[in-house]
């Protein structure tokens, strides 16, 4: 473990992303100095420091930053894509006032640094789809998309104007086995496997060739914990920087799936999430990421999809 003055906390910290980042935070920076947070109180809070915080509430916000003595933010707090479509104004003051709220904090000098994830989602339909760039068309045609490029916007705005030091990733879809994703797009790529192991059959609701970009948990966690450590004169995109994993469709995953399950049958019934899906890249470049701080992925999808199994599989502590 690092010896370390740092503060953490972790807003949204039961979801998805924010379950297995704290305890890879909690690895390297102590359990005493990173600080969980959800809307409500969950599991986690029997790990370690944990607080119920609403980050549309700025002054609950304060007291408890004020209390702990955070001096890093790490904001995942925010309605995905297939959730956001059904409360689309609640997802855009989730996701664009929580983020103003944490940025303003910064911009006070209550905390020093700032995490906050943004998603190939700011891409739309006029976007080039294969191997996406970092600088390109951006016309996003979903809620969560507008908010993700509005926020994105507002941080590099924040950095070039009060100096913010934040710092953002757009995550392609994730897919881990210690925690359950929900209200994403991209979330049928979790599904299958639980699908599989139980009952042998998924029913997905993406068509069979509907590719994305998508990454293994360790790989996100691994990028975020790196581009927070890196220095700040390496971090030149404020915005937020296309990060690469591996692409697949279904029908790709299901045929990697079967070589570890040879039954296995998947099915396809598309619903609204297809129209989602359809506007986003199917693979990005991630050469910014590369070169500024040094991204490097570990997982391909016969990786990935071994070491899901694998754990999936094992006998549960
Ligand atoms: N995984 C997310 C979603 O599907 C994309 O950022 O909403």
């Amino acid at each position: 473990m690092m010896r370390t003055t740092e503060k953490i906390l972790v807003i949204g910290s039961s979801g998805q992303l924010g379950t297995e980042l704290v305890q890879n935070l909690r690895n390297v920076y102590g359990i005493e100095n990173v600080i969980a947070s959800d809307v409500k109180i969950t599991e986690q809070s029997k790990e370690g420091p944990f607080e119920v915080i609403d980050v549309l509430n700025a002054t609950g916000l304060l007291e408890i930053v004020k209390r702990h003595k955070i001096n890093q933010v790490y904001l995942l707090a925010a309605l995905l894509s297939a959730t956001a479509e059904k409360m689309p104004k609640f997802a855009w003051d989730l996701n664009m006032n929580g983020l103003l709220n944490v940025l303003d904090l910064a911009k006070e000098k209550i905390i020093e640094k700032i995490y906050w994830p943004s998603s190939i989602a700011v891409f739309g339909p006029n976007t080039p789809k294969e191997n996406t760039p970092q600088f390109t068309v951006m016309e996003p045609s979903t809620v969560y998309g507008i908010s993700k490029q509005a926020g994105e916007r507002w941080c590099e705005y924040y950095f070039n104007k009060y100096n913010v030091d934040v710092r953002s990733l757009r995550y392609p879809g994730l897919i881990g086995w210690k925690s359950a994703p929900g209200g994403g797009t991209t979330d049928y790529a979790v599904h299958i496997f639980h699908e599989a192991l139980k009952s042998g059959t998924y029913e997905c609701f993406l068509s069979e060739n509907a590719t994305l970009p998508m990454m293994y948990m360790p790989d996100a966690i691994k990028a975020t914990i790196g581009i927070m450590q890196a220095d700040a004169d390496k971090i030149k995109i404020r915005s937020s920087y296309n990060l690469a994993g591996f692409s697949f469709s279904p029908k790709e995953i299901a045929a990697e799936i079967t070589k570890h399950i040879p039954n296995f049958k998947i099915t396809y019934k598309e619903d609204s999430r297809q129209q989602i899906a359809d506007s986003w890249p199917k693979s990005i470049d991630a050469a910014e990421a590369v070169s500024d701080w040094g991204w490097k992925p570990e997982f391909d999808l016969t990786a990935m999809t071994s070491d899901m199994i694998k754990n999936l599989r094992a006998p549960k502590k």
